[in-house]
């Protein structure tokens, strides 16, 4: 069969789809780019918010009206939507024939094949050991090192529908790594929900990181999200502080910089110990940039509470900061919570939250005018064919003129000027 596969949500989910389509291949599918001639059409979804549920709902309604003219059509949702609410959709009779979550991929060849509805069991063990997925990025590969989150922040689906931590075998994430250095990919981003647990055999992580750079001495920019910082090592600092293909960029998530609000969100660790976090990096890692994800309007924040989000910000001055709208998710300890905050509240502190970070980005970025920065070139730039873009060792997009011969390659650039998310370079 020809398949069409779109993907919604974190990297996660991006290298998901990529064991996806391996698994499909493997059994003789054909991966389509053209939604047109597909005789099945893929959506790996994400839960983390209502807005994103929402959108592939919506996406999915756009589609269906194929089944008319082409009965047989199939449309399968996939990740973490599916794990979820996924029987529920399909008897809702949206178009949805089958759902497979984020531990049964295995089996979406034979649901494919023997078209008999979704009686997949369940494997909350499934860590795809021995599976290669196909690398569908051009010049960067994510690689999965680890699966599920036993955190349960209380705000957060994840834990629910991804299940228990589990780590990939060394020999895998080796030869992952190895295939797409082979492939030419000089940016490698090793995933996990919490990249710090992982484990394998006597494998921590820091170590996993000190032996994938002996083991694969052609891999030049090596990376990783997310870190949790509640287990964020002196062996990690340590590490981080040694350099070498580890680039100079860290995605530490705060979510709030309120001790109160940390405390009932769950997150094991108070204001004062994130920032100690901080600057044991900046120590280790002097040029280190960090950047976060902070949660605006989290149940009964109160403005005391918002401000010393807003305050923490300022204090660390983060590279760049995710920003979100709390939503709440069915099912979780916060969604529960009584003092849950009306949305103009919500929607106001996300913009008050996205100014402030909007400034001091945009001095981090006009500080670097003037340096000389490595670029990996990516692609074309979203404004000009006649430009390029890619991104530096420490997480910021650069663009710079040039041409579809610089894609794939390193340039070295100068940075003439800076918005705050871009730097532009010669
Ligand atoms: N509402 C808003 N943001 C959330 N995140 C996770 N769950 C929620 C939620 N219910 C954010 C966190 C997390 C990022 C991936 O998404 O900031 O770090
Ligand atoms: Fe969600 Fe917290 Fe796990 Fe991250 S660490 S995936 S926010 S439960």
């Amino acid at each position: 069969m020809n398949y069409y596969i779109e993907t919604y949500g974190c990297q996660m989910n991006v290298a998901d789809s990529e064991l996806i389509i391996s698994i499909l291949n493997d059994a003789g599918h054909i991966q389509s780019q053209d939604i047109d001639v597909a005789d099945v059409l893929l959506f790996n979804t994400c839960s983390v918010r209502d807005h994103a549920e929402q959108r592939v709902l919506g996406r999915i309604s756009n589609e269906r009206h194929r089944k008319k003219s082409k009965p047989e059509l199939k449309i399968v949702l996939l990740g973490c939507m599916a794990q979820r609410i996924g029987q529920r959709l399909i008897s809702e009779d949206l178009g949805i024939d089958y759902a497979v979550g984020v531990d049964q991929y295995r089996a979406l060849p034979r649901l494919l094949d023997e078209d008999r509805g979704s009686e997949l069991g369940f494997d909350s063990s499934e860590n795809y050991e021995r599976m290669l997925p196909v690398h569908q990025g051009e010049h960067c590969a994510f690689v999965t090192i680890m699966r599920g989150c036993n955190n349960y922040c209380s705000y957060c689906i994840v834990p629910y529908v991804r299940g228990r931590e589990r780590s990939r075998p060394y020999e895998d994430i080796l030869q992952d790594v190895k295939g797409a250095v082979k492939r030419k990919m000089m940016d490698v981003t090793l995933l996990g929900q919490n990249v710090n647990s992982y484990h394998w055999n006597e494998l921590s992580f820091p170590a996993l990181l000190s032996k994938l750079q002996e083991d694969v001495p052609e891999l030049y920019r090596l990376r990783f999200v997310t870190s949790h910082p509640k287990d964020l090592s002196d062996d990690l600092v340590q590490v981080m502080g040694q350099g070498g293909k580890l680039c100079e960029h860290i995605h530490l998530p705060m979510q709030s910089g309120s001790n109160e609000s940390l405390k009932r969100m769950n997150r094991s660790y108070s204001y004062e110990q994130y920032l100690n976090r901080v600057r044991a990096l900046r120590a280790a890692v002097p040029n280190i940039a960090i950047t976060t994800d902070l949660i605006a309007g989290f149940p009964g924040e109160t403005e005391e509470h918002f401000e010393a989000t807003l305050s923490a910000m300022r204090e660390i001055e983060f590279d760049y900061a995710f920003c979100f709208k709390y939503s709440e998710r069915e099912g979780t300890a916060a969604a529960k919570y009584p003092d849950q905050l009306p949305e103009e509240i919500r929607l106001s502190r996300l913009q008050r939250m996205i100014e402030l970070q909007r400034e001091i980005t945009l001095r981090i970025y006009r500080a670097q005018i003037g340096k000389e920065i490595e670029v990996y070139v990516e692609d074309f730039s979203k404004k000009s064919k006649s430009q390029v873009s890619g991104k530096t060792r420490d997480f910021k997009i650069a663009v710079l003129d040039g041409d579809e011969s610089q894609i794939g390659t390193l340039a070295k650039a100068k940075v003439i000027d800076a918005t705050a998310g871009t730097l532009i370079c010669e």
